[in-house]
């Protein structure tokens, strides 16, 4: 199953409540809040205070994306602020298995992340406690960035290794998703699609959440 997980990055924070309910109205299921630091990351978003706000602005599951250092020392405030899923990269964590199952114990879904030069390989150990996996497809950072295409090998290889090891993990991809890349994106096998700037930085979020949701159902259903 397809999922469109707007990306609030891109929106106009002054009238999130409102955008938010048009993204999810063209079919968001999942929100998508970038986390970044400064450190991790060279740049700074937003904190568990605008967390809080957006539960109350929408019933979806909020995805909250730690581009941070020490995630251990911030999952419990996101936890309480409302997340429903939190995904912690690979390269900030010295003690993965730790913080994932910490993301679990505060009863949220626990997601890895990877970076684009970071390989699948690398989470070998991991596959099997995690709810799903995030596959960066631009470097974290910024929104409305190109799709790096050596991205698509890795989706592949997740979902070929979902298979061989019977695990349920979701393959959620974030970066440059666009009506021009979604097609290659989905059928090389990401469920979870982020979107930012395709949804948010023109027009009406509802008309371009449902084209890009239509681009990629139709991609999913030449597959076949
Ligand atoms: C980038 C963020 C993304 C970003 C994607 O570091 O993790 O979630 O919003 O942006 P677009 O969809 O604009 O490429
Ligand atoms: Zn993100």
């Amino acid at each position: 199953m397809i999922e469109l997980a707007p990306s609030i990055l891109s929106a106009d924070f002054a009238r999130l409540g409102e955008q938010v309910s048009r993204a999810a109205e063209g079919g968001g299921t999942i929100i998508h809040v970038d986390v970044m630091d400064g450190h991790f990351v060279p740049n700074i978003t937003l904190g568990p205070q605008l967390v809080r706000s957006l539960r109350k602005a929408t019933k979806l599951p909020l995805d909250c994306h730690l581009m941070i250092e020490d995630p251990d020392l911030y999952i419990p405030a996101f936890a309480d602020a409302g997340a429903d899923w939190m995904s912690v990269h690979l390269e900030a964590c010295r003690h993965l298995d730790r913080t994932l199952n910490l993301v679990k114990n505060h009863g949220c879904q626990a997601g890895v992340v990877i970076n684009p030069a970071t390989p699948v390989e690398m989470l070998s150990e991991v596959l099997d406690i995690v709810d799903y996996v995030l596959v960066m497809s631009v470097n974290p950072g910024f929104g409305a960035q190109p799709f790096i295409p050596n991205s698509l090998h890795k989706l592949s290889k997740l979902r070929s290794l979902r298979e061989q090891r019977r695990l349920n993990y979701r393959i959620e991809v974030d970066g440059g998703v666009a009506l021009e890349t979604v097609a290659q994106i989905v059928r090389a096998g990401a469920e979870i699609l982020v979107a930012g700037n395709a949804v948010f930085s023109h027009g009406d979020p509802k008309i371009n959440a449902e084209n890009l949701l239509k681009a990629a159902l139709e991609a999913t259903m030449q597959k076949v």
